[in-house]
């Protein structure tokens, strides 16, 4: 057993009112969310994409490495769509993909932004071998698999209209399909900035909102906490929030 966090959109820069380094930052959110997981027993952390606001921002960059920096486990990220220009990429601790063991259960992180055909059908192409790869390494007694992307597969329902919060109809449809075949246990995605839960032949997908802001309703800021455990797995939500000032220890 042990646990793994997923935080996602931390997208520093978007929700600062009053300044990069306020407690009421995108920043200081993410470090509320570090400072749980730091004290939490958790083994590693993976982050979902848009880490930042501004695409070629590299003072948000550094922000956020320096934030991802004061984690006491090993994290990994992969790519959102403000994530594209290289002064995002350029660090090893963010490759656009990963696959990796810890403790038997497996990790395939993907550039769903390639593999949506936003970067053109060569990378995407590309995308979909990487992706057909990893899971095709994985050994068959496996019992968790979890993929890790940015973009969803879709937010409410797997007709719904193509749009900028999902994958494409076909590319859903071919990734289910895919998922369903390969034994995925849970995907997990951001970018929409809402907490939604969904099974979908047969695959979980869990969206978080993220630690940045709520876009569509308001909810709270917030990461996953998950336990893998032997034929399952427990999923639940951190506020990174700063407590009522009542609440402050
Ligand atoms: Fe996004």
């Amino acid at each position: 057993m042990f646990s793994f966090a997923f935080i996602t959109d931390p997208q520093i820069g978007l929700n600062s009112p009053n300044g990069l380094h306020a407690a009421d930052s995108d920043r200081g959110r993410m470090d509320r969310a570090v400072d749980f997981i730091n004290g939490a027993g958790i083994d590693l952390v993976f982050f979902g994409g848009d880490h930042i606001d501004v695409i070629d921002s590299e003072e948000q960059r550094d922000l956020f490495l320096a934030g991802a920096a004061r984690l006491n486990v090993p994290w990994y990220g992969v790519p959102g769509n403000h994530d594209q220009h290289p002064v995002s990429l350029e660090h090893e601790a963010t490759p656009k993909g990963f696959l990796l063991n810890h403790k038997g259960s497996f990790f395939i992180g993907v550039n769903a932004c390639a593999l949506r055909g936003d970067l053109g059908p060569e990378p995407q192409a590309a995308e979909w071998g990487n992706l057909r790869a990893a899971i095709g390494a994985v050994p068959a007694e496996a019992t968790h698999r979890f993929v890790i992307m940015h973009w969803p597969l879709f937010i409410l329902h797997p007709d719904e209209e193509d749009s900028v919060y999902n994958m494409g109809m076909s590319t859903r449809h071919e990734l289910a399909q895919f998922f369903r075949e390969s034994g995925i246990t849970c995907v997990f995605s951001g970018h929409r900035h809402q907490d939604i839960d969904i099974v979908w032949q047969g695959v979980r997908l869990i969206m978080s909102i993220g630690t940045s802001a709520w876009h569509h309703y308001p909810e709270e800021a917030s990461f996953k906490l998950v336990t893998v455990f032997d034929g399952g797995f427990s999923v639940r939500r951190v506020s990174a929030e700063a407590p009522p000032a009542d609440q402050h220890e």
